[in-house]
């Protein structure tokens, strides 16, 4: 079957119904699974490299525009739409276009608009976290694939959903943590797993911004002109305007983020399960407004959390207004083994030698390694690999299943950090048990119209 008629018998049913919009992929899943997954088949046979990939992006902020800008430098990659509930941002994102290729993109503020279309391959999601999961899901369930940014999602369900679309569905899915891809981050994962840095018992994982002070408290408004406010909500419980809940600082809300816990934990605890290679089993966490007690932002801007691991503990730090972290790092991750501590950042890694001293002049237990440059250009790599996938139909670098479980780890510091408690988890059965209240943080409530397709 052509490609055309395939897209337009995924696409039978339009998002924008009203029916659609009330369980679209409940709805839409039932009727469209085999058409959808045949479409992989399709593509399958789009190996070509002069094939052109129609892509289209969803949020138009700094990291939309910065993801589809690495897209735009692959010339098989054109731009058909971009869409954003601001209408400032749309033409941002069209500006961009326009100056890449010299031909303007349509614009939407709704979204769907783009999920009915039936010439769009992919569609990269750079919304604010509380919107990754929705037009993920639509987009597996009418064939098309998927970049999206981390954290994969606001909650585990979700992040379960998404999973269960891109399978059933046949869909690459990538998500947007670009460390994966990065050969210096390869290199130490390479070195962790090689065992010689001996047993490793523990890892730390931290972020420290000093960019970010306090926000103050900003009063509710009226929303900024262009901006369709309820579509920005979506999902999320319904409330006033507030300039502080609203572009790039989102992420210190509960209801559209998890704070700098997932925020960077997505990337720093991702490679410890990346080299790890172990499911967490539970976590207990500390944290609160010490250094900003009467701002409005409401994640922790200090916080400890304990991820436990069936053989190692990760710890995880952050703060917010202070930018030296341990190693004298703004971020970083740190594997301890018994015989040496490997350090790595974006900027490089290093390896420092355990001790022995036993009553003798102390020995150390390996050569050390100075510090090693760190990788360019990664994002970039990132995306390249996405298409390639795309074009191969292969599972990219950081799969969605592989970014779900990166922030089941985060999730679970925050909800043991908000908790005040210890949480024990299940891998198998993705529960969670240890607090008569922990079970409900496992996925959240949608406000209506929005569903969570899960089937
Ligand atoms: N990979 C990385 O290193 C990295 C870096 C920064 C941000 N991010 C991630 O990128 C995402 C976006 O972050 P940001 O800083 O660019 O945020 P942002 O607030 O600047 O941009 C988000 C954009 O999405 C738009 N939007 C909101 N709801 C929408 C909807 N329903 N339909 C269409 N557009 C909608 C907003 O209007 C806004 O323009 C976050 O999930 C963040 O965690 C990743």
């Amino acid at each position: 079957m052509e490609k055309s008629k395939l897209m337009s018998k995924i696409s039978r049913r339009s998002f924008l119904d009203s029916s659609a919009k009330i369980s679209a992929g409940a709805v839409v899943a039932s009727s469209l699974t085999g058409a959808a997954a045949g479409s992989a088949a399709i593509r399958t046979t789009q190996g070509s490299p002069n094939d052109k990939i129609n892509v289209a992006l969803i949020g138009c902020g700094g990291m939309g525009k910065g993801d589809l800008g690495y897209f735009l430098r692959l010339e098989e990659v054109d731009c058909l739409a971009v869409a954003d509930v601001d209408k400032s941002r749309i033409e941002e994102g069209q500006a961009l276009v326009e100056s890449r290729r010299g031909k303007k993109p349509d614009g939407y503020q709704d979204f769907r608009k783009i999920i009915d279309r039936n010439d769009i391959d992919v569609v990269i999601v750079g919304t604010p976290d509380h919107w990754h999961a929705i037009p993920t899901i639509y987009a597996c369930e009418t064939g098309k694939d998927v970049y999206v940014e981390k954290p994969l999602a606001t909650s585990i369900e979700e992040g379960r959903a998404m999973v269960t679309a891109a399978r059933r569905n046949n869909r690459v899915v990538q998500v947007g943590t670009q460390q994966r891809s990065a050969g210096h981050f390869a290199r130490a994962v390479e070195i962790v797993q090689s065992g010689q840095l001996g047993k490793i018992r523990q890892v730390r994982a931290w972020a420290f911004i000093d960019w970010k002070g306090g926000m103050g408290n900003p009063p509710d408004s009226a929303p900024p002109a262009g901006v369709d406010y309820d579509m920005w909500l979506g999902p999320t419980p319904k409330r006033p305007f507030n300039p502080a809940r609203f572009h790039f600082t989102f992420r210190w809300f509960w209801d559209y983020s998890g704070g700098l816990m997932t925020d960077w934990g997505a990337h720093m605890v991702d490679v410890v399960m990346w080299a790890m290679k172990e499911d967490p089993v539970g976590a207990m966490a500390m944290g609160g407004k010490y250094g900003y007690p009467d701002d409005i932002m409401e994640t922790p801007d200090t916080q400890q959390s304990i991820i436990e691991f069936p053989s190692f503990s990760c710890v995880w730090e952050h703060m917010v207004g202070c930018g030296v972290g341990p190693w004298q790092r703004e971020h970083g991750v740190e594997f301890h083994g018994q015989n040496g501590i490997l350090v790595v950042d974006r900027g490089g890694w290093e390896i420092l030698s355990e001790t022995d001293s036993d009553g003798k002049p102390r020995q150390y237990r390996m050569k050390p390694t100075p510090r090693q440059g760190g990788s360019s250009d990664y994002h970039f790599t990132h995306v390249k690999n996405f298409v390639d996938c795309v074009k191969s139909r292969q599972q990219p670098t950081a799969d969605v299943e592989v970014g779900h479980k990166s922030v089941i780890a985060c999730h679970l510091g925050n909800i043991a950090a908000r908790l005040r408690t210890q949480v024990t988890w299940d891998p198998k059965t993705e529960q969670i048990s240890g607090h008569p209240e922990a079970k409900n943080y496992v996925g959240r409530e949608y406000r209506a119209p929005w569903t969570l397709s899960k089937a």
